[in-house]
């Protein structure tokens, strides 16, 4: 009998394995399993012939085929389910074909451009603050040594809003905003957005972005300015590029120049790109003017600073050769995805 369990295992695994679909699986289970007149149950049926003392061995012989017999169709059901998924997925998808890019949203060049300045300011140990794009009159202007009459008010004309405050036409408010918050030694880098009242072209915006460093502390020379904003236009254009200080006027420094850096493709011979100049005005800069420093409560024959004012779009048009200001807000996906 042991022998006949033995060959009704064989004989189901062997047309499980064949079987293929599930109404076939289902007339094996019926043909070995069914309890009215299956194959199994007929060789159990001779279980009353046995004696006694074999019965119980026989029983526990048949519950182990049975449990065979079931775990070889169960294997066999798995195995016609997953083709049949396979078939359907072969159906419906086509997995060779090619697929649809995710298309994937990235910084603006503005922004990389402010990270890489950030980075560099970080690393020397300057700290980062932020100031409002509202200010008041006095931050913007009187602060900075600009009294309502001068004339230095109309090269930065903005817009006013109500209670006398008004946007920002640069990021140097935040120097005299820094001072009268924190005593020297101070070394901030603010950038952030600002305005003026200019029409829109190729060059001018109403809406831009600059970064003010600022460096005040006792014994700072022109000669911590020039190192410091050499070092940084290196930084941004490579160390190939010359840094020029040119002799010029702000009213909050004192003596005050403004940064030029070396044209790219002539080196400073005059071509078309920098229109015969053979330099690039990158930003103004200079020594804190004693008054700006009065203005913050602290004392010009004690301490001594340096500032700077760049323009983000600036740096960003001279990195890229982007020769449009509107470029950097007109959200063209061909422009922005240039800078990955
Ligand atoms: N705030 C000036 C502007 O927007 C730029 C500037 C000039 C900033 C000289 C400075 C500086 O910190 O020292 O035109």
């Amino acid at each position: 009998m042991s022998d006949q369990l033995s060959a009704l295992e064989s004989e189901v695994a062997a047309k499980a394995a064949a079987v293929q679909t599930e109404a076939d699986l289902e007339s094996l289970r019926n043909e070995f399993l069914a309890r009215k007149g299956g194959r199994l149950s007929q060789v159990m049926a001779s279980l009353g012939r046995l004696p006694k003392e074999e019965r119980a061995e026989f029983g526990r012989r048949a519950n182990e085929s049975k449990e065979r017999i079931e775990a070889a169709f169960g294997q066999a059901q798995q195995r016609i389910l997953n083709a049949g998924l396979q078939a359907e997925l072969a159906q419906r998808y086509d997995v060779t074909f090619p697929g649809i890019p995710a298309r994937l949203g990235r910084q603006h060049v503005l922004r990389r451009t402010l990270n890489d300045v950030v980075e560099f300011f970080h690393r020397r140990g300057f700290a980062v603050v932020m100031g409002p794009e509202v200010e008041t009159e006095f931050f913007n202007f009187e602060a900075m040594n600009i009294p309502a009459d001068h004339p230095a008010r109309d090269a930065m004309d903005t817009f006013y809003l109500a209670g006398g405050t008004l946007l920002r036409t640069h990021t140097s408010p935040m120097q005299m905003r820094t001072l009268l918050a924190y005593p020297p030694p101070v070394a901030v880098l603010v950038p952030g957005r600002t305005f003026r009242r200019d029409a829109l072209d190729a060059r001018h915006a109403f809406n831009f972005h600059q970064f003010e460093g600022l460096q005040v502390d006792r014994g700072i020379t022109f000669g911590h300015l020039k190192g410091f904003v050499t070092d940084l236009c290196r930084h941004l254009y490579g160390a190939q590029r010359r840094t020029r200080f040119r002799p010029s006027y702000f009213q909050f420094t004192e003596p005050s120049a403004e940064v030029d850096v070396s044209c790219a493709v002539c080196d400073g011979s005059g071509c078309r790109t920098c229109g015969g100049a053979g330099w690039l005005e990158m930003g103004g800069s200079g020594m804190v003017h004693p008054n700006v420093l009065r203005t913050a409560g602290h004392d010009p024959e004690m301490y001594s600073g340096w500032a700077f004012g760049l323009g983000i779009e600036r740096i960003a048009m001279v990195r890229h050769g982007i020769d449009d200001i509107r470029a950097f807000t007109e959200s063209d996906p061909g422009f922005l995805e240039q800078f990955a």
